[in-house]
């Protein structure tokens, strides 16, 4: 197996899950195949003609990154993709990539399944359509799995960690309480992964995150803090502030409004339904906390801090 981005919050745990698996995995690291040098990608799954499944987690995935260096993000997200799938159908392997809920129109309030138009609002989630479009018209037979705020990986704190680590240092907790989408975690994308790798016939786009109503950053804020405390990481339940997108003048990337997804087609391909959301927020606080040894230490008696 080729995992392209391995060194990121969701291909770390991939190539371990993979290589604890039993695969022979290839992880090509950026400066071994810089994926904005076009060819680098290509070359790289046709110097491997004997690999089976290809998965592409690597991109450049802050949106004001994005913003910041266009080029890059159409080399990264959209160009060097489709040239994976190209690479792929000459070699015959299996191709998996992932995309983002960031290509979907984000006015509309509610659920979106994968017909649901696109139309995202910034570099980033304009990039990620392009690439899904590069993917599929390069090999049809590719699978993107559309993902959302990914959380879970201890050793790379998303939002609900973040929340929770700075209500450990005793800094103020403040969310935007008019966003909405799903958290995902990355155990969830790694397991759906290697289940859909044994689904060969299926290909296109599939939406992948908790399943549930919509949140809002504030909602999973409240939820991250109240685990921790439920866990004995945090004496007291601070605060969250509640903020509006609006007034969220650090962002150089507008951020889509509403973009949470339906991932009921993944849940009826698999025969089960994706945890909620209340679930993924509680397994990414707990596997962080233990990772930062806090929870243990409570539990012994000292706080640590
Ligand atoms: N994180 C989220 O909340 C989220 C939400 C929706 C969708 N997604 C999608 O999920 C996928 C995985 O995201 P992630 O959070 O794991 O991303 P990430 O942590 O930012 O990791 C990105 C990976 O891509 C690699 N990369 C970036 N530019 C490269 C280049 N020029 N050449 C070679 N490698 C390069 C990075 O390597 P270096 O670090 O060495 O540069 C890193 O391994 C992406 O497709 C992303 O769009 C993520």
């Amino acid at each position: 197996m080729i995992i392209f981005g391995a060194s990121g919050r969701v291909g770390e745990m991939m190539s371990a899950a993979a290589r604890s698996a039993g695969w022979c995995v290839f992880t090509p690291a950026h400066q071994e195949c810089d994926l904005e040098q076009p060819g680098a990608a290509a070359d790289y799954v046709l110097a491997h003609p004997d690999v089976g499944v290809v998965v592409n987690c690597a991109a450049v995935s802050e949106p004001d990154a994005c913003e910041l260096d266009p080029l890059k993000a159409h080399l990264v997200n959209a160009l060097s993709p489709g040239e994976m799938a190209l690479a792929c159908r000459h070699t015959g392997a299996r191709f998996l990539h992932l995309s983002t809920d960031y290509v979907l129109d984000s006015r509309r309030a509610g659920l979106k399944e994968e017909s649901a138009r696109c139309k995202p609002c910034n570099i980033y989630g304009m990039s990620k359509l392009e690439g899904e479009h590069q993917v599929l018209e390069a090999l049809p037979d590719s699978l993107i799995l559309r993902v959302s705020w990914v959380c879970g990986n201890p050793h790379r704190p998303a939002f609900p960690e973040s929340m929770v680590l700075r209500a450990l240092r005793g800094e103020t907790c403040a969310a935007i309480v008019d966003k909405f989408s799903l958290p995902t975690h990355v155990r969830d994308i790694v397991s759906t992964i290697f289940a859909l790798i044994d689904m060969p016939g299926l290909h296109g786009i599939l939406h992948l995150c908790s399943s549930g109503e919509p949140m809002s950053w504030f909602d999973i804020a409240s939820a991250a803090l109240h685990h921790a405390h439920a866990l004995g990481a945090l004496k007291e339940l601070p605060p969250v502030a509640p903020q509006r997108l609006i007034n969220a003048n650090f962002f150089r990337a507008q951020r889509p409004v509403h973009t949470a997804m339906d991932s009921s087609r993944l849940g009826q391909l698999l025969g089960y339904q994706m945890p909620t959301a209340e679930d993924t927020i509680r397994r990414a606080v707990g596997g962080y906390l233990q990772v930062v040894g806090v929870a243990r230490r409570f539990a012994s008696g000292s706080d640590g801090r």
